[in-house]
C-alpha cells in the first residue's frame, strides 16, 4: 500500500526534511498524490510538519500504529491496532474462535470500553493515556505451561520495557503481576487460557496488560489506589515494541524460573505483614519469599505456607 511504503520512508528518516520531490521520485508517485498520503497520514494521527522550501518532516504518532509497532521489534509478532475497542483479552477471543493462530500476535489499543481485569474487575481504559495490549501465544498440543511463571515473567518483562522509557521511575511488583509506582497501581496484568474443545487441551494464551501512563483522573470508587507513571510524554509504541522485545527475551526459557531473583528484588511485599484472599479463606502472615514457581510464601505465625493464587488485598507498610 502506497501511505505504509511512505510512512515506512517517514520511519527510516524521523526527524528528517524531505523534498515533496524526493518522496514522489522514491515512491515513483506524482507530487500532488504525496500531498494526499500526506493527509491521510495526518488524519491518522501522525505528526508531519511541512515547511516550504524544505518539504516534510516526520516527528511521530499520537495513536498507535502497527508499522511503527513492528519497526524495531525484533520478534515474530503480528500486531493489529485500534482506536477503541470492547476489551483487547475479548478480541483475542474472538479472533481464536474463528481462526487457529499459527504465530504469535499482539491486539493494541488506544481505548476500551469494557476493559476488565481479574475476578471480574473493571479496568478503567481511557483514550489516549494508556496502553492496553493483549499478546496472543499459541500453545502446542504437547507443550505444557505453567501459569505461576508466565505471570510473574510477564510482570518482570514489562517492568524492563517500561524502564526503558522511564528509566528514573521506581516500580514494584505487588503479587501475582500488579506494577505499581509510589504505592498506587499503575497496571494489571490479566493471563487467560484458551481451551481446544475437541483435544481438551489449551491452545492459546492470552496476556492482556493494561497500563496507565498518564492519566490521573481515575474514578473514586475502584477499591484500591490507583495511579499513572508519570506527566512526561513517551512514545507509546516504542513502550509497546519494547514490552514484546522483553518479553520474548524470556519467554522462551521462562519455565525454569530465573528470573524470580529479579522479581523478588521488584516485590513490594517481602517482610511485610500482608492479608490475602484465596478462594478458600482469608489467611494474614508475613511474605518471607516467592518460590521458583511463582507461589508467594507466607509465614502465618504458626507455619510457614505456600500460596498459588490468590489476592493481596491488604499490606502493612
Ligand atoms: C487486573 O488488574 O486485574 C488485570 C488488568 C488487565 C487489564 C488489561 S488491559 C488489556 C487487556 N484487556 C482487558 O480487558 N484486560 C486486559
Amino acid at each position: 500500500m502506497q501511505t505504509d511504503q511512505l510512512l515506512n520512508l517517514f520511519i527510516n528518516h524521523k526527524n528528517e526534511w524531505l523534498s515533496g520531490n524526493e518522496l514522489a521520485s522514491k515512491l515513483s508517485i506524482s507530487r500532488t498524490m504525496i500531498w494526499k498520503l500526506i493527509r491521510n497520514l495526518k488524519q491518522s494521527g501522525h505528526q508531519i510538519e511541512s515547511k516550504k522550501n524544505a518539504g516534510y518532516k516526520y516527528i511521530g504518532s499520537n495513536n498507535f500504529d502497527r508499522l511503527l509497532i513492528q519497526k524495531n521489534l525484533h520478534v515474530p509478532f503480528d500486531v493489529q491496532t485500534f482506536n477503541e475497542v470492547d476489551s483487547t483479552n475479548t478480541y483475542a477471543k474472538k479472533l481464536l474462535s474463528q481462526n487457529k493462530i499459527a504465530d504469535p500476535m499482539v491486539i493494541v489499543a488506544d481505548k476500551q470500553t469494557a476493559g476488565h481485569g481479574r475476578r471480574g474487575r473493571e479496568f478503567y481504559s481511557p483514550k489516549d493515556t494508556g496502553i492496553y495490549m493483549s499478546m496472543v501465544l499459541p500453545i502446542k498440543d504437547n507443550e505444557v505451561f505453567d501459569g505461576g511463571l508466565i505471570t510473574t515473567m510477564t510482570a518482570v518483562a514489562t517492568v524492563h520495557g517500561l524502564k526503558q522509557s522511564y528509566p528514573n521511575v521506581n516500580f514494584q511488583l505487588k503479587w501475582v503481576n500488579d506494577i505499581y509506582v509510589n504505592n498506587k497501581k499503575v497496571s494489571g496484568i490479566l493471563t487467560e487460557s484458551v481451551m481446544d474443545v475437541e483435544l481438551m487441551h489449551p491452545s492459546a494464551l492470552i496476556i492482556g496488560i493494561g497500563i496507565n501512563l498518564n492519566s490521573n483522573h481515575f474514578p473514586k470508587n475502584m477499591g484500591r489506589p490507583i495511579g499513572a507513571i508519570s506527566d512526561n510524554k513517551v512514545d507509546k509504541n516504542k513502550v509497546v515494541t519494547d514490552i514484546l522485545n522483553e518479553f520474548y527475551k524470556l519467554y522462551p526459557n521462562y519455565q525454569k524460573g530465573e528470573f524470580m531473583d529479579e522479581y523478588r528484588d521488584l516485590s513490594m511485599l517481602i517482610n511485610h505483614q500482608v492479608q490475602i484472599e484465596t478462594h478458600r479463606a482469608l489467611i494474614t502472615g508475613k511474605v518471607v519469599d516467592f518460590d521458583h514457581h511463582g507461589r508467594l510464601i507466607l509465614d502465618d505465625g504458626n507455619e510457614t505456607k505456600s500460596i498459588m493464587t490468590g489476592e493481596v488485598v491488604k499490606v502493612h507498610f
